[in-house]
């Protein structure tokens, strides 16, 4: 397949575009950079020693669209472009919703002016809120607590909408729950700016002596050890679950919604105590106060993927942080050099 990837410079993309290209898919990228180095997709050159055709622009710009699909016979395509930190999108709400729900509909529509009608598109665990039950399957009441994740849920309606009017569209809408680690060659990774917000990057921040120690968001929750539960998985895994899910699209019209996550749960603590062995180090940290909007336990019931798409994680979780410990040291400043 010929596979338009947008986002894929990003953490998640990149990741994709090596799965894509290693199953002997063809990729293009979109991606404005807003987030992201244009080095990382050469690396996943380098890492497949394929080449991606790459487009430095918007999703939003049409006429940039019209031109990608004009000058590549696209097959489908997988929607990651998006803006992502939940902090932000409270203080920013409007370039939240611009941002992502105008790249999602610029993208639908040059797919459907250019006769395109497969895509994968980036949801996520965050359409829960704070579920009623663990673990969370698919049919579990849909709740956005921030504007980040109301932009997912309205993509999420949006998409619904064209598929009901237009029965040709084959749309898979999967809902990654917490991807962590890298490639591992350790030349890709995820590459937060400034101080990251979600605690896999920053425990790999402390063991590499850049910040002090981690900050442990309460330990107060009515968790085994009192700290937040949730279910990381490897980012490979989640690539994986793309390439998954693109394969099976052919004889899937309408949209299909799938948790990608790997069903289990696993605390703060846990996971500082996994990355220590990874990178056998002692990580210091500090429990304090709760981080506003935080919930206590979130994990995926996985089983509709695992059934469908033939797909489950196969990574462990110190796999994960070994693979991050690699891409941490071998790049300390990121794609920046
Ligand atoms: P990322 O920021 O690393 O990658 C997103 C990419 O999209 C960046 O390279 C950015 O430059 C690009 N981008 C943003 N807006 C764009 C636009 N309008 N036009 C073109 N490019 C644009 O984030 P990620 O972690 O790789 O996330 C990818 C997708 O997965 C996002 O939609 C995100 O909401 C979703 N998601 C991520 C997580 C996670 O924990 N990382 C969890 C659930 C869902
Ligand atoms: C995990 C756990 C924190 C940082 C966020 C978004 C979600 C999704 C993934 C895109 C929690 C604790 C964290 C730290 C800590 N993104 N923590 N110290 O909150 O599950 O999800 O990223 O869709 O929408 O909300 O992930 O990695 O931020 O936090 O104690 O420095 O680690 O309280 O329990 P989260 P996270």
């Amino acid at each position: 397949m010929n596979v338009l990837l947008t986002g894929g410079a990003g953490y998640i993309g990149t990741h994709v575009a090596v799965e894509l290209l290693e199953n002997g898919h063809d990729v293009v990228v979109v991606d404005n950079l807003r987030n992201s180095h244009a080095e990382a997709v050469r690396r996943v050159e380098r890492i497949t020693g394929r080449s991606v055709h790459f487009y430095v622009g918007d999703c939003a710009d049409r006429e940039l669209m019209d031109r990608v699909f004009t000058e590549h016979r696209i097959d489908a395509a997988v929607h990651c472009a998006g803006l992502k930190a939940v902090g932000e999108s409270v203080e920013l709400p409007l370039l939240y919703y611009r941002n992502n729900l105008d790249a999602l509909l610029t993208v639908c529509e040059a797919m459907d002016a250019h006769g395109v009608r497969s895509l994968v598109f980036s949801s996520s665990a965050t359409v829960y809120g704070d579920p009623d039950r663990v673990p969370i399957p698919e049919d579990a009441p849909l709740r956005a607590t921030n504007p980040y994740g109301a932009t997912k849920l309205f993509a999420e309606r949006i998409l619904s909408d064209l598929v009901a009017s237009a029965p040709d569209w084959r749309i898979i809408t999967l809902r990654y729950f917490n991807p962590v680690g890298a490639h591992p060659s350790g030349l890709i990774g995820e590459d937060p700016e400034g101080v990251p917000n979600n605690l896999f990057p920053y425990i790999a921040q402390v063991a590499a002596g850049r910040r002090e120690r981690v900050l442990v968001y309460g330990d107060d929750y009515a968790t085994p050890d009192g700290t937040g539960v949730r279910d990381y998985l490897h980012v490979m895994d989640l690539a994986r679950g793309h390439v998954a899910a693109l394969e099976r699209l052919g004889d899937a019209y309408g949209m299909r919604t799938y948790n990608l996550g790997s069903g289990h749960g696993v605390s703060v603590l846990e996971a500082i105590a996994a990355f220590e062995r990874a990178c056998g180090k002692t990580i210091p940290y500090e429990v304090v106060a709760r981080r506003p909007g935080d919930i206590a336990v979130c994990y995926a019931d996985p089983s509709a993927a695992n059934r469908d798409l033939g797909w489950k994680t196969a990574y462990t979780l110190d796999e994960a942080c070994a693979h991050l410990w690699r891409w941490q040291t071998m790049n300390p400043n990121g794609f920046a050099g």
